[in-house]
């Protein structure tokens, strides 16, 4: 009896010993794998997507998800509000820093959106819907029928209407996709339509305002060539009007690290949209050149920024759309960024007409980011690739309307590279 229990218990040890062996051999692999970074080619990356639970939302259960290239650079995506939390790259000698500004931890965004602090809302990483930037008075006229929306801005409606209505305060559906040479992230979540057409002083509506359930559908997905692509698309049981985009604020030297200003840009347009006091485009499409808004050729973004010229004045600083020079209709090059102290090269691509260029400017220093530092103006700054604020109340704009039937389709592409 005695002996055969050794026996048992001795072939227990033996299980345990080989179990924990083979683990400390995967672990290795693993190491080796991770420690050929340096070897760039796509038949060594181990690309993987992984989860853990992040708190919960609305009584739903959040998750964090990490999207890992195999070949040094992670991004951390939650599925509320489908915010990109961290993106993180190496510089020019392989020192990996998170570019993304954001919160260490789920209740840093919930408080962001339902929080009023001196900063507002910031969308830090977010998923903007159902209509990114502004709609002049809240409000708009489709098939004849006018609605309103919720004002949160002023008397604009920005970024979707009130927090409660805005795509980056919902949880989505999250679904991971592996890959044969990346990883995905497949979000949806289904936007209902908001009550019909309500005359002024009866705002603000029930819902959103907007006419049309909306279904949703954006997939990140992280490449072996370091970039983040993102597709969205969309339908609606009714028409609508639909503007979607992506509100990460970067700083290519870190997070937290301080200013951009020194950051060179290169936005890939001739031309931009003037805005009035409430930041709502006069309707003109103006040429670039000779004002500080030309950055056909990448210059500092602090080069200008101080000018005194009166559109930088209403907007403390860069907070406007250029009108992106395109070539067809397919994915056509926004803008290229570049941090010459780390050698961090951000270049971005889109299907969307213009981009908005924010430069931070209401950042005032009272939230705390991911790595413990306050974020101040010019901190960071927002590439927001879309059609153009306000564009369903002015009519020589691309429209924005979706019918039942069409998809929309929007692709947006950050990708890191650096310079020596
Ligand atoms: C930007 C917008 C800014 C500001 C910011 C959020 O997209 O252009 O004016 O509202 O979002 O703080």
């Amino acid at each position: 009896m005695h002996a055969s229990f050794l026996n048992r218990k001795s072939r227990r040890v033996l299980a345990l010993v080989l179990v924990l062996a083979s683990t400390a051999i995967l672990a290795a692999g693993a190491a080796s794998a991770s420690a050929g970074h340096g070897h760039r080619g796509f038949g060594h990356s181990r690309a993987s997507i992984t989860s853990q639970p992040w708190g919960t939302a609305d009584g739903t259960p959040v998750n964090l998800y990490t999207l890992d290239n195999g070949r040094g650079m992670t991004v951390t995506i939650t599925n509320f509000g489908g915010i990109v939390q961290s993106i993180n790259v190496p510089d020019r000698h392989g020192q990996v820093a998170n570019v993304a500004l954001g919160f260490s931890n789920l209740a840093g965004y919930v408080s962001d959106d339902y929080t009023t602090t001196a900063s507002g809302e910031t969308y830090f990483g977010a998923i903007i819907g159902r209509y990114a930037n502004r709609i002049a008075n809240g409000s708009f006229t489709l098939n004849g029928v006018t609605y309103y929306l919720n004002q949160n801005n002023g008397t604009n409606t920005l970024h979707g209407g009130a927090p409660v209505s805005q795509w980056n305060t919902k949880v989505w559906a999250a679904t991971p996709i592996s890959g044969r040479h990346s990883v995905s992230l497949e979000l949806t979540y289904t936007d209902p339509a908001g009550t019909a057409a309500r005359v002024p002083p009866m705002a603000p509506p029930a819902g959103n305002g907007f006419p049309g359930t909306v279904t949703a559908k954006v997939v990140y997905t992280l490449t072996q060539d370091d970039a983040l692509r993102m597709d969205y698309t969309a339908t609606t049981d009714a028409p609508t009007v639909i503007n979607l985009t992506n509100h990460t604020y970067f700083n290519l030297a870190g997070e937290g690290s301080g200013g951009v200003q020194g950051q060179d840009l290169m936005i890939n347009a001739d031309s931009y949209t003037p805005v009035n006091a409430n930041l709502i485009p006069e309707g003109g499409i103006v040429p670039v050149a000779g004002t500080p808004f030309d950055f056909r050729t990448a210059k500092p973004i602090g080069q200008d920024i101080n000018s005194g010229d009166t559109q930088l004045v209403l907007a403390h600083g860069f907070d406007h759309n250029w009108v992106l020079n395109r070539s067809g209709s397919g994915l056509s090059l926004a803008a290229r960024a570049y941090d010459p102290a780390s050698g961090r090269v951000l270049t971005t691509w889109t299907t969307e007409p213009g981009v908005q260029f924010y430069s931070g400017n209401f950042l005032v220093g009272d939230l705390v980011g991911t790595s413990g530092h306050t974020y101040r103006q010019t901190d960071g700054f927002t590439l927001e690739t879309q059609h153009y604020p306000d564009s369903p109340n002015q009519p020589n704009f691309p429209s924005v309307v979706l019918k039942p039937g069409q998809v929309y389709k929007n692709t947006i592409i950050f990708k890191f590279s650096v310079q020596k």
